[in-house]
This record gives C-alpha cells, sequence and structure tokens, in this order.
C-alpha cells in the first residue's frame, strides 16, 4: 500500500511495485479513468498530468517518484461535473473535442503552460500532442486566446 496525494486528497492505493507507471495506478487502481493511455512512449500526450504543478507523461512516470507530490489529473481540475476551469470553459465555447480521447491530456498540458506564465503562440508550441480525430485547428483557435 502507499500514500499519494492525488487532486487535494490524500489517498491509499493497493500497489505492490513502486515503479508501476502512473497511468495504470490512477486509471485501474483509483478509478481515475479522465487520464488516457494512447502510446505509451512519451509521444502522444494522452496521458499528461500534473505533478507539482509540472506537465508529466504518467505513462513513464513511476508511481514510486510521484510519492510526496501533488498530482492533479483531469478530474481534479475544477470541482466535480463543473467544468469552469478557464481552459476547460474556452475548449467548450470552442467546441474544440470530437471523441474527447486525447482532450484531457491537451487541456492538463495547456494548465501546465499557463501556470509557467506562457500563453498564446509560445503555449501552443509547447503542446505536441496527438488527436487522431484532427482537432489541430480548433485547438490552434483556442489556445492562441488563452
Ligand atoms: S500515453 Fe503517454 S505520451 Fe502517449
Ligand atoms: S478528439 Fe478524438 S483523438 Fe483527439
Amino acid at each position: 500500500m502507499i500514500t499519494l496525494n492525488v487532486n487535494g486528497k490524500t489517498v491509499q492505493a493497493n500497489v505492490t511495485d513502486k515503479d508501476t507507471p502512473l497511468l495504470w495506478v490512477l486509471r485501474d487502481v483509483l478509478g481515475l479513468t479522465g487520464t488516457k493511455y494512447g502510446c505509451g512512449i512519451e509521444v502522444c500526450g494522452a496521458c499528461t498530468v500534473l505533478i507539482d504543478g509540472q506537465r508529466e507523461h504518467s505513462c513513464v512516470f513511476d508511481v514510486g517518484s510521484a510519492i510526496g507530490k501533488q498530482i492533479v489529473t483531469i478530474e481534479g481540475l475544477s470541482p466535480a461535473g463543473t467544468q469552469n476551469h478557464p481552459v476547460q470553459q474556452a475548449w467548450i465555447r470552442n467546441q474544440v473535442p470530437q471523441c474527447g480521447y486525447c482532450q484531457p491530456g491537451m487541456i492538463m498540458a495547456c494548465v501546465a503552460g499557463m501556470k509557467a506564465g506562457h500563453h498564446g503562440s509560445e503555449l501552443l508550441s509547447e503542446m505536441k500532442h496527438l488527436c487522431v480525430c484532427g482537432t489541430y485547428q480548433r485547438i490552434r483557435d483556442t489556445v492562441a486566446n488563452l
């Protein structure tokens, strides 16, 4: 059993191997399925979460290294059901998603960039995510105004 801080709460997770990727602990142990699996090799960005405010690919971030740190997933970005974080609101306003699979990772990366004080084209240049549905134009239009 390990103790993690996820979305502002202290949680216990039944994990025996601290090398387990954080993604699988979030999804399979804690039931936080908003964070997605895409490539598993740090290419697509679908698994992006915040760890101590920094964007990280949870598919390759071992859970042992997350102990004692503040983990934030898409579920923790705004109070349950509200989706009222400014980035979520911008996404909704511009109807960015199609299937939605890649979008939590995109939103979390965007939030991390904004926490670092980046906006517009600088923010966009940091978001090297893949979207199978091809929502890139709407992402560009949305991020350009953040
Ligand atoms: S699943 Fe982690 S970067 Fe693609
Ligand atoms: S919205 Fe479908 S993969 Fe991006």
